[in-house]
């Protein structure tokens, strides 16, 4: 091959490359652009910033009935309600959290949820298996429904 050909070969190579990655990225673009078609809830319109602190904060709510749940199978009524209260409870923390959307309705919601999560504390202090579930199912009704109404 000379050299003419071998910098033409190059040039080909690199710019498939380039219209390669340019038609991935509008793919992706697209793809993204008809999830969120798709999705009907209301979105909360987050920054990426807010979107990452709602994000650890909501794990740290599954994290919490995970807790609460293996904690009540060991009968550990106590500290079961103390993660309730501290974790899901209407604390000035999850307060502010709630207000910063700017959504009255998520606001409300969050508000009820976090409600039922000192609640939740109350029953587990009572120690009986059957009302602390039942108050947890209410709490775990405020997670299906929130996610059901909002997105990010
Ligand atoms: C008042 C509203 C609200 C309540 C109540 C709520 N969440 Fe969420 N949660 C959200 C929103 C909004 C998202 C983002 C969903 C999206 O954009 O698809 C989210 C996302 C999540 C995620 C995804 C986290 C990640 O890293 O991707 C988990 C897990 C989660 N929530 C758990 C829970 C659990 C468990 C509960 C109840 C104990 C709960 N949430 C209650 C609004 C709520």
């Amino acid at each position: 091959m000379n050299r003419t050909l071998l910098i033409a070969a190059f040039a080909g190579i690199i710019g498939f490359n380039m219209a390669f990655a340019a038609d991935e990225t509008m793919h992706h673009g697209n793809h993204q652009h008809e999830m969120d078609m798709m999705d009907t809830r209301t979105s909360l319109g987050l920054s990426p910033q807010m979107k990452q602190h709602q994000l650890s904060n909501m794990r740290g709510h599954v994290e919490a009935i995970k807790t609460i749940t293996g904690l009540m199978a060991e009968n550990k009524f106590d500290e079961a309600s103390q993660v309730a209260h501290t974790q899901l409870g209407l604390t000035p923390e999850m307060q502010s959290m709630c207000d910063m959307f700017g959504n009255e309705y998520f606001r409300k919601l969050g508000y009820a949820f976090h409600k039922s999560g000192d609640d939740l504390g109350d029953v587990l202090k009572t120690k009986n298996i059957n009302k602390s579930l039942r108050a947890l199912n209410k709490t775990m009704q405020y997670c299906v429904e929130c996610h059901a109404t909002f997105r990010q």
